[in-house]
């Protein structure tokens, strides 16, 4: 069977996609949808498609199975509606939407027209994350108590000054927060559980924009646990990611997307120490030229497709992250700095 895939956007990471999904045998970019219409050219002559500039017309073009949408964040919950109304099954990037109230829409809209939706949040596809996983799901921490989650990234100010969307409230819904610090916030949701209440600042203090470039919160997850939570684009030159979580047995660190440490009373049996490392610079760039955790969720999307089950991150699993953060927001603006989620 031949997977026909319409792509959303031709910028930055629908170049990834594309890598990402010709990298996968049976599947082929069967159209691409972008408003620079001599981009999207230029994009179907490197990746194959036929670039459309008018999305209804996209939207109709046949054969043509799935859209991953790879558009600004704040577009993602109208285009997904408008592909699942036309029977498309919809791969959107992450965040969902820039709401939970449009993130809902869409949610809805998906199952209405009974299409698969997922959200592309790579990370839980990459092999140490996915052991940590299984060493806290297996109890080989014991009970989680403790998480610190540092995303000390950096992006230059070309990055939101030659961007239309990047950093505006209208289109990227906030900025180190929703647009960067969202990949560890669906992490630390995936491997501990809910958060109930949040206390968080955010400043803007490096970057012209009219968003956060630094965001900080308290979290209590639902079981107990602590969580303390950084996202900033303004930690020059940029470091790499860092999840330490202890529990009653012990501690793990996460730098990147590698186990660093694990200092537990019991060594677990194996240990994912093998896995080849992930090579995107996210610390520094937006960049994904590594496209295996992209791969790897397209799969996973065409799988649940082919054998009628659920993406590893359908839309209600792509939505908690989105619901953190905007209690994170909330928090942030309300006078105590506390907010339940
Ligand atoms: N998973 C990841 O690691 C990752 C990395 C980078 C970006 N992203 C997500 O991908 C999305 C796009 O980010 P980017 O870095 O590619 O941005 P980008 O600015 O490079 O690309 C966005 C593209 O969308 C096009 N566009 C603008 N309006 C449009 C419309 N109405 N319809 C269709 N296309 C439109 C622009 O012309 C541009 O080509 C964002 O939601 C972002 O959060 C995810």
């Amino acid at each position: 069977m031949t997977f026909h895939v319409g792509l959303i956007g031709s910028g930055n990471i629908s170049e990834t996609h594309a890598r990402a999904a010709r990298a996968i045998s049976g599947v082929e970019i069967a159209a691409v949808y972008g408003t620079n219409f001599e981009k999207v050219r230029r994009f179907c002559r490197d990746h194959g498609g036929t670039p459309f500039e008018d999305f209804s017309a996209f939207l109709t073009h046949r054969p043509m199975d799935l859209v991953i949408i790879g558009s600004p964040s704040g577009l993602h919950a109208a285009q997904g509606i408008a592909a699942a109304k036309q029977g498309l099954h919809v791969l959107t990037e992450k965040p969902i939407d820039i709401s939970t109230r449009r993130a809902d829409e869409l949610i809805e809209a998906a199952g209405r027209a009974r299409v698969k939706l997922g959200v592309i949040f790579q990370d839980r596809m990459k092999p140490h994350i996915r052991q940590l996983k299984d060493w806290i799901d297996r109890g080989v921490l014991g009970k989680p108590l403790l998480a610190d989650a540092r995303v000390k990234w950096y992006r230059p100010p070309e990055y939101y000054r030659n961007s239309r969307w990047r950093g505006t409230l209208r289109l990227d819904g906030g900025g180190a927060l929703i647009n960067q610090g969202i990949h560890t916030i669906d992490l630390l949701l995936w491997l501990l559980g809910d958060v109930s209440r949040v206390e968080a600042q955010t400043a803007t203090e490096l970057h012209a924009i009219e968003a956060e470039d630094t965001a900080t919160a308290i979290l209590k997850f639902a079981s107990g646990a602590l969580g303390l939570f950084h996202s900033t684009t303004a930690a020059y030159p940029g470091y790499p990611r860092r999840v330490e979580i202890s529990g009653t047995e012990g501690t793990v660190i996460l730098e990147h997307d590698q186990i660093i440490a694990a200092d537990l009373r019991k060594a677990p049996d194996e240990r994912a120490g093998i896995a080849p490392r992930d090579e995107n610079p996210s610390a520094s760039s937006a960049v994904v030229s590594d496209v295996r955790g992209h791969q790897a969720v397209i799969e996973d999307f065409l799988s649940a497709i082919q054998k009628n089950t659920v993406p590893a991150c359908d839309g209600q699993e792509g939505r908690r992250s989105l619901a953190l953060v905007e209690a994170i927001y909330r928090a942030a603006r309300s006078p105590q700095r506390t907010a339940g989620v």
